[in-house]
């Protein structure tokens, strides 16, 4: 069982059970007040709790003999992207309809959502409205599609594919999600099963299209089967995925002046100066000028609580969030009925901020390693990543990157900010996420894509190792860099059900 954890309160689950929860219990996915986020009376700050590892890292880190392999990008594998089918894209010559989804999560679900959307319109042979992205209740952004992608790019790449509209003509304007908040109604599709065949839109999305000329797809997310469907199909959602959603302008500027200042912190454009080279490269490494890694860090109270893993805050902090757990889950939380030890035992704990620094150091990253922050609030605040930012001390993030003018735009905008962040980490030249969730699959599969280095920890080896509290240093990293020689963006190819945008081969990528 992988699933394990929500990647957040919006109904974003991985096991389907899980899934259904939202809409069998709405009340426990209200918005909550979080009555005192940074005031943490309840919370003293996190010890590092693998001293001894810590140290040796701490000692050995700067005389660690780098692989010299560890900066290299990943080999042709011998895949590229194929998603522009045999067949010349055709056009329905007809439109059946128009649809509608309402889409819900985090922006990285409803990226998926969009391309689901587009594939339904396809094969209904209908007129997609721009999706509705809902209003989370946890990230609480209300930004639109039209705020977060290049909606005439999106338009544009699919004008072969499918006909898209930003907006209802006005017979059909009374079609708005208020509409379908107040009352039931018949152009509304409520009951598409979890990854419904294509097979069951013909039969009952066609017929509400063929009388009213609309149906609005609420819920829709994970509602478009992965397998069975015909090729033309999957190689347009990943089209969808992969060339149609851009972000908006100001999104793609703000992250190419970030990656820029990444590469070249001693100026702003261009080339490295020689100065930087020396010093960066220092123990002769020139591989790595200029180069850095992101790492998603997704570390907040709700993921913490949920995932129901002791994280050193001492007692005060374990009863903070059980109180949470029950506040928000009611207790319905599966994870609780088991001990921290045998979460840990089967790979069921994020990693926390330590334990990925140790990580990194294990597999030879060392304190000129450039790493740059993906992440929201940590629980915990500074202290938290504290130990993190001992080993790498040239950790940036949006913050310590762009002014305060910068990020007027995206200020306080969650979904904006993980767009800034998932540009950043497709421009990156190793990608790595604490845990594994929506935003770490999402990047696994456009990195694949794009044949790029993305390390997958080894979430129960990890576990395993940290439990041990008398493991040496070189036995510790001589487990971790043989637990990660096959995780390190080696291609893999989808088994059924699997994601087509976590495991974008073979469906969109050919065999050269
Ligand atoms: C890395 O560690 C070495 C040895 O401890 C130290 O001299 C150097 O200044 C450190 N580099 C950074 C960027 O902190
Ligand atoms: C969609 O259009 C194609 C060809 O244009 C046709 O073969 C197919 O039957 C149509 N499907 C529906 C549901 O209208
Ligand atoms: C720690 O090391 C000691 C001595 O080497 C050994 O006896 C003990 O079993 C070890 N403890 C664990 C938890 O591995």
């Amino acid at each position: 069982m992988k699933p394990w954890y929500f990647q957040n309160r919006g109904g974003v689950m991985t096991g389907i059970l899980v899934m259904l929860l939202p809409m069998l219990f709405p009340s426990l996915f209200t918005p909550l007040t979080h009555a005192s986020p940074s005031v943490f009376s309840e919370w003293k700050a996190p010890k590092p709790r693998h001293l001894p590892l810590l140290k040796s890292a701490l000692q050995l880190e700067s005389s660690n003999a780098e692989q010299s392999d560890l900066w290299a990008p990943l080999e042709d594998q011998g895949w590229r992207p194929c998603f522009e089918s045999i067949n010349a894209p055709s056009l329905p010559q007809k439109s059946q309809g128009y649809i509608q989804a309402f889409l819900d999560g985090g922006l990285n679900q409803q990226r998926m959502g969009i391309c689901d959307a587009v594939a339904v319109a396809k094969i209904l042979n209908a007129t997609l409205v721009i999706p509705h992205l809902e209003v989370n209740p946890v990230w609480q952004d209300s930004s639109s599609f039209m705020d977060i992608f290049d909606v005439d790019h999106f338009i544009n790449v699919l004008k072969d594919d499918i006909s898209i509209v930003k907006e209802l003509p006005d017979e059909f304007s009374w079609s708005t999600r208020e509409y379908y908040a107040t009352a039931i109604r018949a152009t509304r599709v409520k009951t598409a099963p979890v990854h419904a065949s294509a097979n069951w839109y013909l039969e009952n999305v066609l017929p509400l299209l063929q009388s009213y000329g609309i149906a609005a797809i609420s819920p829709f997310s994970h509602r478009l089967s992965f397998d069975n469907l015909p090729r033309d199909i999957q190689q347009l959602r990943c089209k969808v995925n992969f060339k149609a959603l851009a972000f908006v302008p100001h999104i793609r500027e703000l992250g190419d002046a970030l990656v820029s200042r990444l590469r070249y912190p001693h100026g702003d454009t261009g080339a490295p100066s020689t100065d930087y080279l020396l010093e960066i490269t220092g123990v002769g490494d020139k591989q790595r000028a200029g180069k850095f890694v992101v790492l998603h860090l997704r570390f907040d109270k709700d993921m913490a609580a949920h995932s129901a893993c002791d994280f050193g805050g001492g007692k005060a902090e374990k009863l903070a969030l059980a109180k949470y757990r029950q506040t928000i889950w009611q207790g319905r939380v599966l994870n609780s009925q088991f001990t921290d030890e045998e979460l840990r035992n089967q790979g069921r704990c994020p990693l926390t901020p330590e334990e990925i620094g140790l990580l990194l150091a294990a597999l030879g990253f060392d304190n000129n390693t450039r790493l740059y922050l993906a992440s929201h609030k940590v629980y915990g605040g500074k202290a938290r990543i504290s130990t993190l930012r001992e080993l790498f001390p040239l950790m940036e993030d949006k913050k310590s990157l762009a002014s305060a003018e910068e990020r007027v735009h995206i200020k306080g905008k969650a979904s904006l900010l993980a767009a800034l962040d998932y540009y950043i980490s497709m421009h990156s030249d190793i990608f790595i996420s604490a845990s594994p969730g929506n935003m770490h699959n999402a990047l696994v599969g456009h990195r694949t894509f794009e044949n790029l280095k993305t390390i997958r920890p080894n979430m129960a080896l990890l576990g395993q190792l940290f439990l041990n509290k008398n493991i040496s240093w070189s036995a510790f990293q001589q487990a971790v860099v043989e637990g990660h020689q096959n995780r390190l963006g080696q291609l893999r190819l989808r088994k059924p059900k699997q994601s087509i945008y976590t495991y974008p081969a073979p469906d969109c990528m050919c065999h050269a």
